[in-house]
């Protein structure tokens, strides 16, 4: 086990955007989505939008679980939809993804607004295995298309669509399978919510 600043770089959580899976609880719902942890040299902080259940979580408890994975197709999935119990299992009874390469737990003193942000306090996290893995444009480009999908729904602006379509021929080129799959998930639920709201 890994504690307090340590963990930080020790599980990879350096100086920017961290990108993770933040995984919370309620009457013991566990709940998933992709956030950002942000670090820069002297803070640690969130920033989380009001309406969703992260928020929702993070107000009521005061902690979530940071997942640290290569998954692409994770990010996509959680960025839209619920992940059923199965993906998730208990470390230190919290609330863990099952297919984790590390996890860490923060603490935050969150107020509410429309807008959290939250300094954050790592307290203890664990590495579970290496992802060791070459560059591929189109996991990282899932993850894009994950944020230009959440925010095309919150904001219908056209340039995101137009985004996500440039995105999707460049996955097709350079992803594997589970990155196409994640991709073609992604815009099926970014047309199906689009004709329902
Ligand atoms: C890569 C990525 C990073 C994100 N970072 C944040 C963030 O830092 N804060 C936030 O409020 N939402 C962020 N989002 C959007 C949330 O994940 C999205 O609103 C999600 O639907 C929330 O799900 P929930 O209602 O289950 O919490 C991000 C999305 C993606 C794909």
């Amino acid at each position: 086990m890994l504690y307090g600043n340590e963990a930080l770089d020790e599980l990879g959580i350096l100086e920017g955007i961290n990108e993770v899976i933040a995984t919370t609880e309620s009457e013991g719902r566990i709940n998933a989505a992709p956030i950002g942890i942000i670090r820069s040299e002297d803070r640690l902080y969130v920033r989380l939008f009001l309406g969703t259940h992260t928020y929702e979580n993070v107000l009521a408890k005061g902690w979530f679980v940071a997942n640290i994975t290569h998954d692409a197709w994770i990010f996509a999935e959680t960025a839209l939809e619920d992940l059923s119990p199965k993906y998730f299992t208990r470390k230190e009874d919290l609330p863990v993804l099952e297919d984790a390469e590390a996890w860490l737990l923060f603490e935050c003193e969150a107020f509410a607004s429309d807008i959290i942000i939250a300094d954050l306090k790592p307290i203890k996290g664990e590495m579970i295995r290496k992802d060791f893995r070459a560059v591929n444009r189109g996991a990282n480009l899932v993850i894009e298309a994950a944020v230009a999908a959440t925010r095309y729904l919150a904001l219908r602006t056209d340039s995101y669509f137009e985004e996500l379509m440039k995105m999707q021929r460049i996955i097709d080129r350079c992803g594997g399978p589970r990155e196409r799959l994640a991709m073609e998930q992604l815009m099926e639920r970014v047309d199906s919510f689009s004709h329902m709201r």
